[in-house]
């Protein structure tokens, strides 16, 4: 059996969500019909940030239809309906398991074959498996991952079967992050355990991965670093140990996994040209072959303010980003869409802390505020400039209004010019945020 639509986004995640509202943006009713969305998930597209914050909270948690794609943007929830209204297919619950790009063709799991024009890959990334790195237990009934909905329903069930026990969190990144604040708050005791110097290295400094650690501390969080769970044990499908490398046992109720995900490509491997773990894209968000753009997660693409370095991004705005821009090349292949000029923007929100990062973190980090933990600050305020080449290339900013936020995404966004190093560490943020 087949089916044939002008335009098919493979996927149903952040990305498929915003191309979806931008598609309908700009084709109005002529959309009717020539779109569909696939996805392996039962769920009309949602705002997969959630997962790791509202959905967790011991009380009133996110749940829903109320965060579908796009209310993360302050735009107009998506439900299932407005894709029915729209004449936008939805073929949930369905994995596609082999695309052919020259014939244009995808084959789900219960063989049905999809023939399209214009092909929008947003398959995202999987959380990485604890079997990547030699150790087994992925499966017994309290370990969890965090990727999707129904992780996240067992994460929740597992944590409601342990209250006042003992969590291990596999990871210093961001799952092992906001997933080790939400454990506290649903009153469970967190152990993280990671090889890393500090958490966050891939973004953070040490001074500023020390405030946070602090900042956990304080919350009853216990950080063991430098070594990583060699093993877990498991009795009745349950994990009741984790083994750390030096053969330390952590008694363990439930065990969190975040061990960093993984771009899904394999679909398209030896058929588009691959980079960074992803799928290369142009500033069109076009692939090797043109038919078919990629977005989100999936897609490495020309970052124009790093000179078009390919990058490849995993986070939720780049998702939205790049999935508009798409369908907006894609709609008018005259090129006016023009090639993406994204500034890379990352976000995190744990217990009442709350950060922003603008551009890249390369370069040399100039500290401002005060990165000292005190349990007597409520509101702290610092963060981190990274100058490149004379200008501000990255900035990190905890605890910011609007205002200051706006300002130091500019400074990135501009290259602001820092003639002397000096200069900026006596103002700090104040170098942006001028009067
Ligand atoms: P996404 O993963 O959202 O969607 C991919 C979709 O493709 C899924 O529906 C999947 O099932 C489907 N799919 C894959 N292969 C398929 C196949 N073969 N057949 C059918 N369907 C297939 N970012 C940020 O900036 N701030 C934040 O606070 C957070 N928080 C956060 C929490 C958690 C728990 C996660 C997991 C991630 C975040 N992120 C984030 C990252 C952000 O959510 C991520 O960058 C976007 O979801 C990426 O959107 P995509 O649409 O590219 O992939
Ligand atoms: P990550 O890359 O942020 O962190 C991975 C962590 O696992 C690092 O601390 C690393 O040192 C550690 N690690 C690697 N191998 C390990 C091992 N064998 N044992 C123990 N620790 C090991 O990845 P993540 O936290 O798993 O996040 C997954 C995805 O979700 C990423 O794409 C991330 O961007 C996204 N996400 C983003 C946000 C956000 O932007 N606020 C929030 C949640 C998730």
């Amino acid at each position: 059996m087949s089916r044939a639509f002008t335009y098919v986004i493979l996927g149903g995640g952040v990305a498929a969500g915003y191309a979806a509202l931008e598609f309908v943006r700009r084709r109005g009713d002529a959309a009717l019909g020539e779109l569909c969305i696939i996805s392996e998930e039962a769920v009309a597209p949602y705002e997969r940030p959630a997962l790791s914050k509202g959905y967790l909270l011991p009380e009133g948690g996110a749940r829903l239809p109320a965060f579908h794609t796009c209310v993360g943007a302050n735009d107009q929830l998506l439900t299932a309906e407005w894709y029915r209204e729209h004449g936008i297919e939805l073929i949930l619950g369905t994995k596609v398991i082999s695309a052919d790009v020259r014939r244009k063709t995808l084959v789900t799991s219960i063989g049905k074959t999809i023939n399209y024009k214009t092909l929008i890959v947003a398959t995202g990334a999987r959380a990485s498996k604890l079997e990547e790195f030699g150790v087994s237990g992925s499966d017994a009934e309290n370990v969890c991952y965090l990727r999707n909905i129904v992780d996240a329903d067992k994460l929740v069930r597992v944590m409601r079967s342990s209250p006042g026990g003992n969590a291990i969190v596999i990871g210093g990144g961001y799952i092992g992050m906001e997933c080790a604040a939400a454990l506290v708050a649903n009153k469970i005791k967190v152990t993280i355990v990671f090889p890393g110097k500090y958490c966050m290295d891939r973004l953070f400094t040490q001074k500023i991965a020390e405030f946070y650690e602090n900042y956990y501390t304080s919350k009853g969080v216990t950080f063991i670093k430098g070594t990583a769970v060699s093993s877990l044990e498991v009795s009745s499908g349950m994990v009741t140990t984790a083994i750390l490398r030096d053969g330390r046992p952590l008694p363990a109720d439930m065990v969190v996994v975040g061990i960093g995900a993984r771009a899904n490509t394999a679909l398209f491997e030896g058929q588009l040209t691959l980079e960074k773990g992803g799928i290369k894209v142009n500033g069109q968000m076009q692939t090797s072959d043109a038919s078919v753009y990629a977005v989100g997660d999936v897609a490495a693409f020309p970052v124009k303010l790093f000179g078009g370095d390919a990058r490849r991004l995993e986070h939720v705005d780049c998702a939205r980003r790049t999935a508009r821009h798409a369908v907006a090349a894609v709609l008018d292949p005259t090129g006016a869409a023009g090639d993406i000029d994204y500034l890379p923007f990352f976000y995190s929100r744990v217990f009442a802390l709350s950060w922003r990062f603008y551009g890249d973190n390369a370069g040399e980090a100039v500290h401002f505020g005060d990165l000292g933990f005190s349990s007597a600050s409520s509101t702290p305020k610092f963060g981190a400039f990274w100058v490149s080449s004379g200008r501000i290339a990255g900035a990190f900013l905890e605890g910011g209004s609007p205002e200051e936020y706006e300002a130091i995404a500019h400074a990135v966004r501009r290259g602001a010019a820092v003639p002397d190093v000096a200069q900026l560490v006596r103002e700090g943020l104040a170098f942006v945020v001028r009067e």
